[in-house]
């Protein structure tokens, strides 16, 4: 898929990795729409990028948010990419916590929310925009990336909001990519290991000690550029379908 003068949707675009994807996808030649909550983030790297990139304020979990999203990236051209990297609140507590009582049952729900929910949401909607694209001279019309973690895999202890949204992402890969192939429409999901991001709230070298230190090699946390590489290879290969990528410098999550 030829990323120059097409138009991608990045979701979580002013956070970590959607930041870096954004940046990539328009150093491609693309145009970019940055869909996100933060406004002031949001705002300033579109400022930034100039003609290549919008901000448009988008709750993925909100139908009319993401289609009006979806508009302002028909008005730049046909959606070609679609990439789900928003993230959001994640609680950590066992399942049952020391003194016996239950996870918080909207705790739950709204991690799915966010995570898989608003995942499907972009996905479907995304889809439904790009089916109206002309395909290219190999049929095809778009590609849609999610981002899941290797917590689906390997969820550590606290994490089972969090790692059953992963998990629902991963399964929801294949799925889609059959269910969308008779459009053209690729689904690449990316697994990602520790990447260094705001999300983890605490400055850099106190991450790098607490989580890059336990990657096999590099032995150092991901680096969002090097997320946002992936997805323009994803973009640009039409082989990759309905797969999952784990980027995690061979990490393997324990129980804690
Ligand atoms: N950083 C990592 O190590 C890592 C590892 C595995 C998976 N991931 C996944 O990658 C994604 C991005 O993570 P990150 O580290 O870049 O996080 P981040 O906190 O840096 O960025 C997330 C962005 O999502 C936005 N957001 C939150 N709720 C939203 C909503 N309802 N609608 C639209 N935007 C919303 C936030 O404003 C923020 O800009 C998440 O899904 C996360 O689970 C990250």
């Amino acid at each position: 898929m030829e990323l120059s003068g097409g138009v991608a949707l990045v979701t979580g675009g002013a956070g970590g990795l959607g930041e870096a994807t954004v940046r990539r996808l328009a150093e491609a030649g693309a145009k970019v729409v940055i869909a996100d909550l933060a406004e002031d983030r949001g705002e300033k790297l579109a400022k930034e990028l100039g003609e290549s990139a919008v901000f448009v304020r988008t709750d993925v979990t909100d139908e009319d948010s993401v289609l009006a999203a979806l508009d302002a990236a028909a008005t730049l051209g046909p959606l070609r990419v679609a990439v789900s990297a928003h993230g959001g609140p994640v609680a950590k507590s066992r399942v049952l916590d020391r003194e016996g009582n239950p996870y918080a049952l909207d705790l739950f729900r709204r991690t799915v929310d966010i995570y898989l929910t608003g995942t499907f949401n972009v996905l479907r909607l995304a889809a439904s925009f790009m089916a109206r694209n002309e395909p290219n001279e190999s049929g095809a019309r778009g590609v849609i990336v999610n981002t899941a973690s290797i917590a689906a895999f390997e969820g550590q202890i606290g994490q089972s909001d969090y790692s059953a949204a992963k998990g629902g992402v991963v399964g929801l890969g294949l799925v889609a990519a059959r269910d969308l192939s008779p459009l053209g429409i690729r689904v690449m999901t990316i697994a990602p290991g520790t990447f260094f991001t705001p999300a983890f709230g605490i400055p850099e070298e106190q991450a790098q000690q607490a989580w890059g230190d336990k990657v096999p090699f590099p032995r150092r946390m991901g680096r969002p550029a090097e997320y946002g590489a992936l997805v323009q290879h994803i973009a640009e290969n039409d082989y990759l379908n309905g797969e999952v990528i784990r980027i995690d410098g061979a990490q393997r999550f324990g129980p804690k």
